[in-house]
C-alpha cells in the first residue's frame, strides 16, 4: 500500500511546465527544470511512445539526482492542462534540399497547431516559443493563442548573448561568471550584438579587446548556431538553447526580474510596431514586467530596423501560407 497518495494537494502545488516538442532541446529542458528542483514537467509530442519513454528514463534518473519532480510523459494536450508555463520547441530543422518558404510553412503549422492546442488546456499560461525561425514563430504563435503580448516570449536573445559571452571569456582567458554581454534583433545573420553593452565584470569589453577582434566575436556569434550544424552534420545545437530556456523557465516561476533580451512585441518601442524581435526585458511571473529602452547610436537603431524587416517580410509570408483564425 502507498504510503502516501500521489492525487494529493500537494502533487497540484507544484509548478508545471509543458514542452511541446522532445528532441533534444526539449528533453535536455525537461531534465534541467527536474534536477534543479523547479517544477513538474509534462513532455509532450505527437510521437506515441517517445514523451512516455522519456519521462520514464528522468523519472528511473530521479533517484540519483535526488529531486522530487514529476515527469509525465505523453501525446495528449488534455494531459498539460494547468501549466504555469508552456514551452514550444516543436518544429523541424531545415533538410538538405528543403526550400526557406517550406521550412517556414511546415514549422508554421506546426507552431501554430502546438500553441492553439497547448493553450487551449493553460489558458493562463506563459508561452515561450523556441522553435525557429524564432521571432517569426513567436509572433504566429501569439496571433494563434491570443494570449496577451505580455505573455508570450521567443528564445533567442539570450542565446546568442551567451554565445558572444562565451567567445569573450575565451578569447580574454578571463572567467565566463565575469563577463556579460548583450544581444539583441533577430535570431539569425541580422542579429545585432551590443559591445558597448558587454563587460567584463563592468569593464566594457570596447576597452580590452581591438575593434578587430570584437567584429570577428561578434561575426561568430551571428553564425554560433550554424557553426555548431556544421560541425555536428546530424543535428543542432542543443545544451546552449535548452540553458537559455531554462533560464527564462527560473526568471518566470521565481519571478526573479531578469534583465535578458528576448523576442518580445513591440508598441513603439525603438520606433517599431507590430513585431516580436529581441530587445532586453525583465522577466517575471507575469512574464515580460518592462522592455527596457537603451540609447542606441545610429548604426545599432538601422541594424535593429534591418532585422525587423527581415522578420516582418517573413511573418508575412508565412501567413499567407498557414491560416490563422
Ligand atoms: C541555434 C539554432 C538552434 O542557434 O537556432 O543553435
Amino acid at each position: 500500500m502507498p504510503i502516501a497518495s500521489t492525487s494529493s494537494h500537494l502533487v497540484n502545488a507544484s509548478p508545471r511546465v509543458t514542452i511541446v516538442g522532445v528532441g533534444k532541446v526539449g528533453s535536455t529542458l525537461a531534465q534541467q527544470i527536474g534536477e534543479k528542483n523547479l517544477a513538474d514537467v509534462v513532455l509532450l509530442d505527437e510521437v506515441e511512445g517517445l514523451p512516455q519513454g522519456l519521462a520514464l528514463d528522468l523519472m528511473e534518473a530521479k533517484g540519483i539526482s535526488q529531486h522530487s519532480r514529476q515527469f509525465i510523459g505523453t501525446t495528449n494536450y488534455a494531459d498539460s492542462a494547468g501549466s504555469d508555463i508552456v514551452v514550444i520547441t516543436a518544429g523541424q530543422p531545415r533538410k538538405p534540399g528543403m526550400s526557406r518558404d517550406a521550412l517556414l510553412k511546415t514549422n508554421a503549422k506546426i507552431v501554430v497547431e502546438t500553441a492553439t492546442n497547448a493553450i487551449a488546456h493553460s489558458p493562463n499560461a506563459i508561452l515561450i516559443v523556441v522553435t525557429n525561425p524564432l521571432d517569426v514563430m513567436t509572433y504566429l504563435a501569439w496571433q494563434a493563442t491570443q494570449l496577451s503580448a505580455q505573455r508570450v516570449i521567443g528564445m533567442a536573445g539570450v542565446l546568442d548573448s551567451a554565445r558572444f559571452q562565451a567567445f569573450v571569456a575565451m578569447e580574454l582567458g578571463v572567467s565566463i561568471a565575469d563577463v556579460r554581454a548583450i544581444v539583441l534583433g533577430s535570431h539569425g545573420d541580422l542579429m545585432v550584438p551590443l559591445p558597448r553593452y558587454s563587460t567584463v565584470n563592468g569593464v566594457p569589453i570596447t576597452e580590452l579587446i581591438n575593434a578587430t577582434t570584437i567584429e570577428r566575436l561578434v561575426e561568430r556569434t551571428r553564425k554560433g548556431g550554424a557553426e555548431i550544424v556544421e560541425l555536428m552534420q546530424t543535428g543542432s545545437a542543443y545544451f546552449a538553447p535548452a540553458a537559455s530556456t531554462f533560464l527564462m523557465v527560473e526568471a518566470i516561476l521565481l519571478n526573479q526580474f531578469r534583465l535578458v533580451p528576448v523576442a518580445t512585441y513591440l508598441q513603439g518601442e525603438y520606433g517599431l510596431h507590430d513585431i516580436f524581435i529581441g530587445v532586453p526585458t525583465l522577466l517575471g511571473a507575469s512574464g515580460v514586467e518592462k522592455i527596457l529602452e537603451l540609447q542606441l547610436t545610429d548604426t545599432e537603431i538601422a541594424a535593429l530596423h534591418l532585422a525587423a524587416q527581415e522578420v516582418r517580410q517573413n511573418v508575412e509570408q508565412a501567413r499567407s501560407l498557414v491560416k490563422i483564425n
